[in-house]
């Protein structure tokens, strides 16, 4: 029992110092990369081949800062000791500093450091081209962007082809949106820009154009019509029902009505007031009381505020 397990010991030590020679034999690079898109870093390297009984990965980091003060590296905490090949550093890269990346790779126990051949700034992020869908929906364009994000603006242009020194822009702040065909049906384009701002960084994307089509012409006719023949017919029954109820009062009850000339007269009057804008008011206010009946207060009432209105009078 004792045997074996000695003879296990033996052989586990003579695979770790054979590892370890190997390792220390034949350094190798991780080659490490970092890739930026949009102010999102990710550092990216390839595993490490030798034939470790454990392998994992620590990432470390220096800006000017640090490397000015005492050359001292800070530890990227959530990338210690991870067996991944990937670190995201978007928060730990995020000042304009260029920085020095490196990472540990433990195998067992030694260690092999690789370092980033080029100091890495934020400014060398690369700003992706907005991913835009351009659809005409009706009398409008609908515009969907696959992604928006908060450090990011966009501008969207819309003109109509043909006039794009004419186009308006706009802010664009939700994925979808819907956008007037302001000009009418044709063919209107549409060509965003993202702007990072913190970087002064712009990219467009290319120009996309969508027909709208043309209204229908009959539409607004047969509205313009209906309109029209409305108008006539409240203007017909406006003009004969005072005259039609008078005379139907008269046949039915006999009773004495307003003599038309005297709805005239007043009516008249009112008119001529208001175009002359009343030089002697108190004149009118005495002829409206007199002769204007109850049907036509508000005419009276009109003129008796136009007088108070201009004073004196
Ligand atoms: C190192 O990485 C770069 C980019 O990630 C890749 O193009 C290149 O082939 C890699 N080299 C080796 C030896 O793996
Ligand atoms: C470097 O400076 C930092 C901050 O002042 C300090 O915490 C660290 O111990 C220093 N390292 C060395 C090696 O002097
Ligand atoms: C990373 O590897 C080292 C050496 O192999 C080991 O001592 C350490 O425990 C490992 N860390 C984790 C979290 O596995
Ligand atoms: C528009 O965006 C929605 C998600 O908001 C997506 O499901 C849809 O496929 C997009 N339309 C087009 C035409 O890309
Ligand atoms: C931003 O970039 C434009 C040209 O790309 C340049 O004219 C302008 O001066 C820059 N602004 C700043 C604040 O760097």
């Amino acid at each position: 029992m004792f045997q074996t397990r000695s003879l296990l010991k033996t052989v586990t030590s003579a695979f770790f110092i054979a590892t370890l020679s190997h390792a220390a034999l034949f350094p190798e690079s991780l080659n490490i990369s970092i890739q930026s898109e949009n102010m999102m870093h990710t550092l990216k390297w390839r595993p490490l081949q030798e034939a470790c009984c454990t392998v994992n990965y620590t990432v470390q980091y220096q800006g000017e800062f640090e490397y000015m003060q005492n050359d001292s590296w800070l530890i990227e905490h959530s990338c210690y000791e991870i067996v991944q090949t990937e670190c995201d550093l978007t928060l730990a890269l995020s000042s304009d500093s260029d920085y020095n990346i490196r990472v540990a790779a433990r195998c067992d126990d030694s260690t092999l450091w690789t370092q980033l051949p080029n100091t890495f700034n934020r400014r060398d992020t690369v700003l992706l081209v907005p991913n835009m869908d351009v659809t005409p929906r009706g009398r409008q364009i609908e515009v969907n962007f696959s992604e928006l994000q908060k450090h990011i603006s966009i501008n969207l242009h819309i003109w109509k082809k043909g006039d794009e020194h004419k186009a308006i822009s706009k802010e664009i702040t939700d994925k979808k949106s819907h956008h007037d065909a302001w000009l009418g049906g044709g063919t209107y384009c549409l060509k965003a820009d993202a702007i990072l701002d913190i970087i002064n960084k712009t990219t467009s994307t290319d120009t996309h154009c969508v027909l709208i089509q043309e209204p229908l012409r009959l539409i607004p006719l047969y509205v313009g019509v209906a309109v029209a023949l409305t108008l006539a017919v409240a203007l017909i029954l406006g003009l004969i029902t005072p005259r039609f109820s008078l005379w139907l009062r008269k046949s039915m009850h006999n009773k004495e009505p307003l003599p038309n000339a005297l709805v005239s007269r007043s009516v008249f009057l009112f008119l001529k007031v208001y175009v002359q804008k009343i030089r002697h008011c108190f004149h009118y206010k005495v002829l409206f009381n007199s002769i204007v009946v109850n049907k036509y207060a508000i005419f009276r009432h009109s003129i008796l505020h136009l007088c108070s209105g201009t004073g004196k009078g």
